[in-house]
């Protein structure tokens, strides 16, 4: 599938492999504005993530996170950090191929882990041995994206890369 639109990106991939950091480099390089979807749920919801999943569950959280991707489907110039589960769900998925470039930041396990720690602020980052089963699960729905971007590196290097892939 080709995207209708090339002035939106969209950052899919697993948690901690950088798509906020990516996000807002690419941002200030293209001058678009930056939205990060995790970001943008806890404004909202005015509670933090971890809080969201703990008082109202997944379920919850996934629907609010739904209702904010489509609240931001009409920007335009604009980057989108999603959270790593947004690309995940078919209905997103459908919706972020159609709207713009999308690129899968794909990082080794092992920097993953380096990243992200287990103490509660990612909730299902928690219990290491589903984190690792999570990972190599969503592989496998990830590789959908329009690109896959090797997110090995420092961040100038990679949006360098990245601009040279959009061409
Ligand atoms: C999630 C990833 C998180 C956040 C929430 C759920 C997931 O975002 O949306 O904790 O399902 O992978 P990051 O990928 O930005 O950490």
């Amino acid at each position: 599938m080709t995207p209708s639109t090339t002035d939106k990106i969209y950052l899919v991939g697993f948690m901690g492999s950088g798509k906020t950091t990516v996000a807002r480099a690419l941002g200030r390089r293209l001058g678009w504005r930056v939205i990060d979807l995790d970001e943008e749920i806890e404004r909202r919801e005015g509670r933090t993530i971890s809080q969201v999943f703990a008082e109202h569950g997944e379920t919850y959280f996934r629907k609010v996170e739904r209702e904010v991707l489509l609240a931001f489907l009409p920007a335009r110039h604009a980057i989108v950090a999603t959270g790593g589960g947004t690309f995940i769900q078919a209905a997103n998925r459908a919706d972020i191929l159609a709207d713009g470039v999308t690129v899968w930041l794909d990082a080794a396990f092992h920097h993953i882990v380096d990243r992200v720690p287990s103490d509660g602020r990612r909730p299902l980052a928690a219990d290491r041995e589903a984190f690792a089963a999570l990972f190599e699960e969503r592989r496998a729905v990830y590789r959908l994206a329009h690109m896959r971007l090797d997110a090995q590196g420092r961040v100038e290097a990679l949006v360098e890369r990245l601009l040279h892939k959009l061409g």
